[in-house]
């Protein structure tokens, strides 16, 4: 039996949603790519076929969030896990402290890995609220490499929505989770992370974008590989790329444009937030942990005031074709992952099935 893309509503944290035009496009150029009789998975990268891919790409990134000569565009293999520790490699001394703002699971794996390259200060934790609220007035040393944030922490469902802009030293976030789903002054930001599985299309690439000043000022000699300079120099083809991934990301950004770019999916993903935590707000059945201020516009988590009634819900949710909206399994509960290429209609459908739900326990 085949079940149709439609009938489903994927609330998926990643691998998630993508548009359903790039994965028709994306399946054709596994057939028959730009009418050459060949896939994409057998052609050269450094070929007049590909090489215009990976341009297209790059250049998208740089239209799309508006980025100045200093910022370079960086499609690279290994996930954000890779960044973890690919960039103290690049940007801490042994002898020098960096700044971690310390927000759960993927700030807590970030700081493991820089701490293996310098010394690390955790210049804000919200350890104490089970990560459930951002640190606010964070105050980082002047000689630190760099200050480094979470911009939405994936699990625990928070995001930051002021940014230490001012915080005097360079700033590194990881966005993987709500990369080219806000406007956001991205050329404040010295390097900005995100696997693509989120927003950006399949896993497998990375974006990395990264304020060229930064670089060359650590002593360590540097794996040519995890080097940002080489990949700066060979324009993300140092060494065969992930040719399908990239091509994926560069039909996500395309059709990213075509929705009036970040400013236009904005206001999308704030009517989906706004209409889901509305909605929890409004039923007494369910709760949300996280500080309304500090609340993610991707990632929604929620329990039920009775536990014992989740897994009816969660029963419910499933036979109405509601994908993926159990919480991490480090938190249980509820998470609702509402990306860029989630239709709004997919969070009346949910909002809809909570109402229902909640006047049935009411
Ligand atoms: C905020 C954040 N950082 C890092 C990662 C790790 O990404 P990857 O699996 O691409 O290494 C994830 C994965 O979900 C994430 O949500």
């Amino acid at each position: 039996m085949t079940t149709t893309v439609n009938s489903i509503h994927n609330f998926n944290a990643g691998p998630s949603i993508l548009p359903k035009q790039v994965f028709e496009e994306a399946s054709h150029a596994i057939l028959d790519f730009n009418n050459t009789g060949l896939s994409i998975l057998e052609i050269g990268h450094r070929t007049p076929l590909f090489e215009p891919v990976m341009g297209e790409a790059i250049d998208l990134v740089k239209e799309l969030m508006q980025l100045d000569t200093d910022h370079e565009v960086l499609f690279l293999h290994g996930g954000a896990t890779t960044q973890f520790m690919q960039v103290p490699m690049n940007l801490l001394n042994e002898n020098e402290v960096a700044a971690y703002t310390e927000t759960g699971t993927w700030a807590l794996k970030a700081i493991k890995e820089a701490k293996l390259f310098g010394h690390v200060e955790i210049v804000g934790s919200t350890k104490d609220t089970n990560y459930t609220t951002l640190p606010k007035d964070i105050s980082v040393t002047p000689t630190a490499a760099y200050l480094h944030i979470t911009t939405n922490e994936t699990i625990a469902g928070t995001q930051w929505h002021t940014l230490p802009y001012k915080c005097g030293v360079p700033i590194v976030a990881d966005m993987s989770s709500d990369i080219l789903s806000r406007t956001l002054d991205f050329n404040k930001f010295d390097i900005i992370y995100a696997g693509a599985q989120k927003n950006m299309g399949a896993a497998g690439v990375n974006l990395v974008v990264v304020n060229k000043n930064v670089l060359g000022k650590v002593k360590r000699a540097i794996p040519s590989i995890l080097d940002y300079r080489n990949h700066i120099k060979e324009h993300s083809m140092m060494n065969t790329p992930p040719v399908f991934a990239v091509y994926v990301a560069m039909l996500t950004l395309r059709w990213l444009k075509s929705k009036g770019g970040i400013a236009g999916i904005e206001k999308v993903n704030d009517a989906k937030a706004k209409l889901f935590y509305d909605t929890l707000d409004s039923l007494p059945v369910f709760k949300g942990p996280v500080a309304k201020e500090d609340r993610s516009k991707m990632n929604a988590v929620f329990v039920m005031n009775d536990p014992s009634l989740e897994k009816e819900f969660s029963d419910l949710c499933k036979r109405e074709g509601m994908i993926g909206i159990k919480g991490h399994r480090s938190v249980g509960g509820f998470r609702v992952s509402m990306y860029n290429a989630l239709p709004l209609q997919s969070v009346q459908a949910l909002t809809d099935l909570m109402k229902e739900f909640a006047n049935r326990k009411g």
